[in-house]
């Protein structure tokens, strides 16, 4: 980082304030490519639990393709016009225990064989007894708040998109293996109009001190 430290801290704030839930884009006007990517190496590049990394990323900007996914997300008129969709998908069928995708990450995490097999006997144990599919989905949100932070630190807008049928995207996506869950649809473009202010409880009512 080759900022100046308060610059940074300032910088970090603006794009914060600049982020809202963009419900109309400009239309026609385009994210760049190395923009989009800016956007998903900030996906990429964030925290998973166990290091599963339990999300991908499908970028959908063919104008009937967003047609499809608009529909599958209740006719939400922000996805048909946005520049990018961004589809995070929960990994489904890799975060089975037993699978070469669940072996092959915690072996980066684990430093030798033994403490390979304890965390996976950990895992094995965790899966047996949690909502994985919950838990990949939350994961996939801390990527997508990267994602969106990402796209404001660079002047791009975006709107998450939950109100979505899976089953719909899917099929808007053209993918029929149902290995992976949608987790949240992320829309890019910029903004039409200038946002409503921010509305926010302040951190008095929503921090204690201990
Ligand atoms: C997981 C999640 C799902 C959301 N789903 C939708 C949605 O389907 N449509 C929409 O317009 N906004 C959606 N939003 C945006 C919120 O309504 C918005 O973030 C909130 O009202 C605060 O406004 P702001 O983001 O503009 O500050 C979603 C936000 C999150 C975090």
């Amino acid at each position: 980082m080759d900022d100046d430290p308060a610059t940074f801290r300032e910088r970090f704030q603006q794009a914060l304030q600049f982020r809202h839930a963009c419900r109309a884009f400009e239309p026609g006007r385009r994210v760049a490519q190395e923009d989009i990517e800016y956007v998903l190496e900030a996906g990429r590049l964030s925290p998973s639990s166990l290091g599963l990394e339990h999300w991908r990323f499908v970028v959908v900007q063919d104008p009937a393709s967003k047609e499809a996914l608009q529909q599958a997300c209740a006719g939400q008129p922000q996805v048909g016009s946005a520049s990018a969709v961004v589809v995070i998908l929960a990994r489904e069928q890799d975060l089975a225990p037993d699978s070469e995708y669940v072996a092959t990450m915690l072996r980066r995490e684990a430093p030798g064989p033994a403490e390979f097999a304890s965390l996976l006997d950990f895992y094995r144990h965790f899966a047996q007894h949690n909502d994985v599919t919950a838990w990949s989905i939350a994961q996939c949100h801390i990527a997508a708040a990267n994602l969106m932070t990402a796209a404001a630190v660079i002047g791009v807008d975006s709107c998450p998109i939950g109100a979505f049928s899976a089953s719909a995207v899917l099929d808007a996506l053209g993918i029929t293996s149902r290995a992976d869950v949608v987790a949240l649809v992320v829309a890019l473009g910029y903004r039409e109009h200038a946002p409503a202010p921010k509305q926010r409880l302040p951190l008095s009512d929503i921090v204690e001190y201990r």
